[in-house]
């Protein structure tokens, strides 16, 4: 163990400033050896090691925003009572607001289900849509694992159908693979903007436009998958639409769908909370007539009263405020020039990153860190770059060969996505660019010493399915 922590010996350029940050001032500094032994505890799977060991944390975007004050304020606003609270009244006005779609007045649009996070909300839909049916298939530009695995729960083929034609927008979905899909089984096409598989990229208005009008005239539901909806409008503002302001960005946007399901842990800049809307009277109906009244069972059943669903009225207003912070240009430009601040030191440190970056993370490319060396993917040369990041204090997370690989126990065979990344994410709201850079200096001290870093041998969980969140590895010599 002494040649693991040989390896992340260096003197960085940067300080992290987590000790004076104030977001992270509660963790207690601890030593290099502290966090071995916790990382070994964890069988080097960063989800299972305890924040307090992480200077920098980067796993996920989600959830992990760091309130303003607007937003804090409102919640002491919060209405806790159990039906239709004070919060609800004033989120469906937000909603309306920042979405361009109608949820109160005589005769509302669109139907709102509120969840305690988007998971839930792709549980209730996917259910629905899955109920009692075979053979069917969801195409996207890309499934977020959670959003694969409960399409695949209930049945479904998630299928993935990238472009990356469009250098500015390769979040785009395959149009013409699309068109080539027998319609019959398809119950819906689902759009992920940004796309979080596929490196945080984003979506073009084009790119939608056209899905939604093949939806159309296939007589199919387009439904989009909109946590990272003003991120994405701030790409399409920049490249494709300058005339436009991001709330008129966002609202074309809306405007092309029959439904969407959001994670308000990323852009609703809040810690929890995810809702799934639906709009009346689309071709949705035609196939699930009784769908919004199921959705309500279901949501009733699992979340609890419709006007919280699983919500607790602080956190509500704590949307309430976020979808109005999120979609003001000075937010945008702040946070994704950040993102870009960072990759922009990556590249000049020589690491190879994805680029352009998108608007949520920086994401590298394994397969092109470790060229030139021994490591081959099944040696997971991601999760062992995450585990001895870990030992200087950054979290990051493995969205690659591991996490989208599979293990078959018949063949004995791993199979492999078409990409392998380690994804930075970056909070909300919560770090300055100088912990980024104390991060992007550890990952060079690493990338000066690929040649050296051990392979990661899963030793528990590499057959079960969502394994990234629960596997086990040793850090072993390379073959
Ligand atoms: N869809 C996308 C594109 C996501 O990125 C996520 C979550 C979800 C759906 C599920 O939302 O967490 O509220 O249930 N992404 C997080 C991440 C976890 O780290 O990228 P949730």
């Amino acid at each position: 163990m002494n040649d693991i922590i040989k390896l992340t010996e260096f003197t960085p350029k940067h300080q992290h400033r987590a000790y004076v940050n104030s977001a992270v001032r509660f963790h207690t500094p601890c030593t290099k050896e502290e966090r071995l032994a916790a990382a070994i505890k964890a069988g080097w799977n960063v989800f299972q090691v305890p924040s307090k060991f992480t200077v920098g944390d980067f796993l996920s975007d989600s959830g992990t925003t760091t309130p303003t004050i607007e937003q804090l304020a409102a919640s002491l606003l919060g209405d806790e009572a159990y039906g239709t609270n004070w919060g609800y009244e004033q989120l469906l006005e937000q909603f309306e607001k920042t979405f361009g779609i109608t949820l109160t007045g005589k005769n509302p649009e669109w139907e709102i289900f509120l969840f305690h996070q988007c998971r839930a909300a792709e549980h209730a839909l996917f259910t629905q849509i899955g109920c009692g049916k075979t053979g069917l298939i969801i195409p996207s530009n890309g499934h977020f694992d959670t959003t694969h695995a409960n399409v695949e729960m209930n049945g479904i083929e998630a299928l993935d159908i990238p472009s990356k034609k469009d250098i500015n927008f390769q979040g785009n979905l395959d149009t013409l693979k699309l068109s080539h899909l027998a319609d019959k089984w398809v119950p819906l096409v689902y759009c992920t903007i940004t796309n979080n598989t596929m490196a945080g990229q984003p979506v073009s208005l084009k790119n939608m436009r056209d899905i939604s009008r093949y939806c159309k005239v296939i007589k199919k539901p387009f439904f989009l998958d909109a946590c990272r909806f003003a991120e994405n409008a701030w790409f399409i503002k920049k490249y494709e639409s300058p005339e436009l302001s991001i709330p008129e960005i966002v609202h074309k946007t809306f405007e092309l769908c029959d439904g969407f399901t959001i994670s308000l842990k990323k852009d609703g800049l809040a810690n929890m909370g995810g809702a799934l809307c639906v709009k009346k009277g689309t071709v949705l109906f035609d196939e699930y007539p009784n769908i919004l009244d199921n959705l309500r069972d279901h949501q009733i059943c699992t979340e609890a009263h419709p006007s919280y669903g699983g919500m607790s009225g602080r956190d509500i207003m704590i949307v309430v405020e976020g979808l109005k912070t999120v979609i003001r240009q000075e937010y945008l430009d702040s946070r994704i020039l950040q993102v870009k601040a960072f990759g922009d030191y990556l590249v000049e440190l020589g690491i190879p990153v994805v680029q352009p970056f998108g608007g949520h993370a920086v994401y590298l490319d394994v397969d092109k860190f470790f060229e030139g060396t021994t490591m081959r993917r099944e040696d997971f040369g991601g999760i062992a770059l995450s585990a001895l990041l870990l030992l200087n204090g950054p979290r990051v997370c493995e969205l690659g060969a591991f996490a989208f690989g599979t293990f078959d126990p018949k063949t004995g065979k791993e199979s492999f996505p078409p990409f392998n990344y380690v994804r930075i994410a970056i909070p909300r709201n919560k770090y300055e660019i100088e912990d980024l850079f104390y991060t992007a200096d550890c990952i060079k001290n690493l990338y000066d010493k690929r040649d050296l870093i051990p392979r990661a041998v899963c030793v528990y969980g590499k057959e079960k399915t969502l394994r990234h969140f629960k596997a086990r590895f040793e850090l072993e010599e390379r073959k």
